[in-house]
């Protein structure tokens, strides 16, 4: 059981790298909380795995509640989170005094958002 952590690290490890499109592995279906193989989320992001979809959830979840509650993906707008993300990036590593959210890690945390339902922009309604 002690070597559970850094267990946990390098699966968090080998999400980052697959969302930088390193690696490919297929994820094994589980129960997610969204639908990944939505077409829409599909043509926005191709080949989204459920393996991305975690390692966006996690760093998220661990690194975006450190100074306030998480703000569900419904709250901002496309465009917002799109400006927020890295502002906030920033902050959480200030505070971290370290890189806990890397360019990577930001892109993660935006699918992973993506994924939960941010609103979309509004010109995407007006056709
Ligand atoms: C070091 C502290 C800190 C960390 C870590 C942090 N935030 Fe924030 N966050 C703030 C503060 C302070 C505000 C208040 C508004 C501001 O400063 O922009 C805020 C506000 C927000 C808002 C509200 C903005 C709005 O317009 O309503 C969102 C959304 C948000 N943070 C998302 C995140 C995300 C995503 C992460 C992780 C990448 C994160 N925060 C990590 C400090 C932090």
């Amino acid at each position: 059981m002690k070597a559970l952590p850094s267990l946990l690290i390098i699966a968090s490890t080998a999400g980052l790298l697959s969302a930088c499109g390193l690696l490919g592995p297929k994820a094994p279906e589980t129960t997610a909380a969204t639908n990944l193989s939505d077409s829409h989320l599909q043509s926005k992001f191709p080949g989204y795995t459920l393996t991305e979809y975690q390692a966006g959830e996690a760093l998220y979840q661990t690194q975006c509640s450190r100074c306030h509650t998480l703000h569900p993906a419904t709250r901002l707008l496309e465009n917002e989170w799109a400006l927020i993300i890295p502002e906030m990036a920033s902050k959480a590593n200030r505070k971290a005094g370290g890189e806990v959210v890397t360019a990577a890690g930001q892109q993660a945390i935006f699918r992973y958002l993506y994924a939960q339902g941010m609103a979309v922009v509004a010109d995407e309604h007006s056709h």
